[in-house]
């Protein structure tokens, strides 16, 4: 069995090359989403979801997976510094392909910006689930009138968009629409 699929370098914020985290905050606050429980897939070193809602007073809840060591020690410094903020934004270091729904609760929203983008043929050695099984778990972990969004500028879009549009027609979701480079979906 091959070692779980992680990182040892993290991802800095890089609006320009990537901007589907501040997409995401400023999707939040322009829909006036607030104290809402929400699962983001892929923290950064940034940590620019968790932090932002912890600050702009929305009572939003974050909790983000990372598989970077360098992120989750990010987080843990973050944590250790500012107890405050780590009462509303939890992170867990993990691979996302390894989620167990008896250890998740209901979210409002789900990010999904990696999809398709971390899964490799050394995941299916130790069991992960697939990107469309990571994906129904947690459609089914999302509240009913809740969200899950796509980044549609994310390197395996052209994956993850037939794969999507796959899911819609087997899961009960309807496409909202887009926000900038966001593409949102609804859980009826
Ligand atoms: C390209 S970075 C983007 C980070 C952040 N969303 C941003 O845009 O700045 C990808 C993120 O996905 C996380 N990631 C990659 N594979 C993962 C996996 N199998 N399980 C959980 N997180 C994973 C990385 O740790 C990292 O946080």
């Amino acid at each position: 069995m091959n070692q779980m699929n992680y990182y040892t370098d993290g991802w800095p914020l890089l609006v320009e090359m990537c901007p589907c985290d501040v997409h995401f905050t400023e999707f939040l606050e322009a829909r006036n989403i607030k104290n809402a429980s929400i699962f983001h897939f892929g923290t950064g070193t940034h940590h620019h979801v968790g932090i932002r809602c912890a600050e702009n007073g929305s009572n939003n809840a974050v909790l983000g997976i990372t598989a970077s060591t360098q992120e989750i020690e990010a987080y843990t410094k973050l944590a250790i510094e500012n107890p405050k903020l780590s009462r509303s934004y939890k992170v867990f270091f993990g691979d996302i392909y390894l989620l167990d729904a008896r250890l998740l609760p209901e979210f409002d929203v789900v990010s999904l910006f990696h999809l398709c983008e971390f899964w490799g043929p050394e995941s299916a050695t130790y069991q992960a689930m697939t990107d469309l099984e990571m994906l129904n778990l947690l459609t089914d972990k999302t509240k009913a009138g809740g969200r899950i969004l796509f980044y549609t500028k994310s390197m395996a879009f052209d994956r993850a968009g037939p794969l999507i549009a796959e899911w819609a027609k087997t899961r009960p979701v309807e496409r909202e629409g887009e926000f900038k480079t966001l593409l949102v979906y609804c859980k009826k």
